[in-house]
């Protein structure tokens, strides 16, 4: 492994989402968020599969400590469903979806764990999406007050906080193309959730402040190199439009303070007075999450005339088909050091997905996700030598789990989850990183 050099004081660790390994959907008064109702609605899952069960953390959330201590790592980075805790969205908590939190909190902690919480991985709850979703400026303070919930119960406890997972991919996925929850293709509705959606990370950012003890606060973002697919005008331009949507609408606003002049326009008197003080207001850390880059396409019938293409011909593929190229990511971190204050990155999310044949007892020698991590790790370690300030690494994922719109058949995990019975079997490249995590660290 090339990264002897990370040291003893980078920071290891391993990332989830609520929705993709929780399960029990309707257990406790938890009740249905916008992507318990998309799974269920024919056709926009493979196989029909639902986050009904996913992993069954919400009840095995001991063994998946378990095994995040054993790996090594400092910290794990989660996140809580908002209708676990707020079954209407707003108003009164639910005692047990909290009690569920502070559970699980205290159990990575005594692990010897930092917990890292994300407020927000994609599970709108669908009360709030009747109520105009993000569509609605008023989600801003809904998000508010969840964030002061949260905040209120763990902040004792919990140091490490992020507002949003993927804010410019909840808007694409979701508002943009329809892959995602909630399966709109609405360029107006893609408009106001940018803004609002903005607009809640920085009223949230406040609301974690007042409400925990000293927290870093930080925002996450999946950001990737846009090339056009292809050398001509057209393409060029549906490159600029993509890297405008997804790698700046949600960045430049919190980072700078202020909305790319192009987008600003079309965002028109949706951004009022005062708002890019709140969504500008500064960070404690910027949370990088990067697989592949994207390949811009002209898309003449989609909301901004822009579509995301596959990867060049020829060129190395995960199992999902995205492009393998480290040198993506390295290029990545230095635009964030070239174009943003300077503030601390972790790379929150980095992972692949292939086929993963287990043996018979479960094993799978995924030597395929070896070399993909450790092509990455490199290069994320040569962006530090040329001077990023690059604090930790987030493996995508601790285990196999409900990859949104491809369901349990897209495995991401370095533990493999057996979905019949449920077993957790530790994959090769657990067993890898944990040696990395080891020999860096001195142990
Ligand atoms: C990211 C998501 C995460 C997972 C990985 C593969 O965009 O944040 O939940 O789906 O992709």
């Amino acid at each position: 492994m090339d990264g002897t050099a990370f040291g003893p004081d980078f920071l290891w660790g391993a990332s989830t989402a609520a929705f993709q390994i929780e399960g029990a959907a309707a257990e406790d008064g938890r009740t249905p968020s916008i992507w318990d109702r998309f799974s269920h609605t024919p056709g926009k899952v493979l196989n029909g599969d639902t986050g009904d069960v996913a992993c069954d953390h919400y009840h095995r959330y001991p063994e998946d400590v378990a095994l995040l201590a054993d790996l090594g790592v400092g910290a794990y980075r989660f996140s809580v469903s908002w209708s676990r805790v707020l079954p209407q969205g707003t108003g009164a908590p639910n005692a047990a979806g909290l009690d569920f939190y502070d559970r699980l909190v205290d159990a990575v902690l005594a692990a010897g764990v930092e917990p890292w919480l994300c407020l927000h991985h994609w599970d709108l709850p669908a009360s709030l999406y009747d109520r105009g979703g993000w569509g609605n400026r008023e989600a801003a303070d809904w998000f508010a007050g969840l964030a002061a919930v949260v905040a209120r119960r763990l902040g004792d406890r919990v140091r490490h906080w992020f507002t949003f997972n993927e804010p410019n991919v909840m808007v694409w996925l979701g508002h943009v193309n329809g892959n995602h929850a909630p399966g709109l293709r609405d360029r107006q509705a893609a408009l106001s959730a940018i803004h609002t959606i903005n607009l809640a990370h920085g009223r949230a950012v406040g609301a974690i402040r007042a409400n925990a003890t000293d927290p870093m606060v930080g925002l996450i973002a999946s950001l990737q190199p846009v090339q056009p697919a292809a050398d001509d005008a057209a393409h060029r331009q549906a490159a600029q439009a993509l890297d405008l949507f997804w790698n700046r609408a949600m960045v430049d606003p919190v980072m700078l303070g202020r909305y790319p002049s192009d987008l600003a326009d079309m965002l028109g008197d949706r951004v009022r007075d005062g708002d890019l003080a709140t969504i500008g207001q500064p960070i404690d850390a910027f949370g990088l999450n990067h697989y592949c880059r994207l390949y811009a396409v002209p898309d003449p019938g989609a909301p901004f005339g822009v579509g995301i293409g596959g990867a060049p011909d020829g060129t190395p593929v995960t199992g999902v088909g995205w492009q393998i190229d480290g040198t993506g990511l390295t290029e990545q971190l230095l635009r964030l050091k070239a174009e943003y204050p300077p503030v601390p990155i972790y790379i929150t999310e980095n992972g692949a997905a292939f086929p993963d044949l287990p043996d018979a007892n479960g094993y799978v020698d995924d030597q395929d996700r070896v070399a993909f991590l450790t092509e990455y790790l490199g290069a994320a370690q040569r962006a530090r030598d040329a001077g990023v300030d690059l604090r930790g690494y987030f493996v995508w994922s601790l285990m196999d789990n409900f990859e949104w719109e491809l369901g349990y058949g897209t495995r991401f995990g370095i533990v493999r989850v057996d979905y019949d019975t449920l077993v957790r079997t530790p994959k090769a490249s657990y067993q890898h990183l944990k040696e990395v995590i080891a020999a860096l660290r001195g142990g």
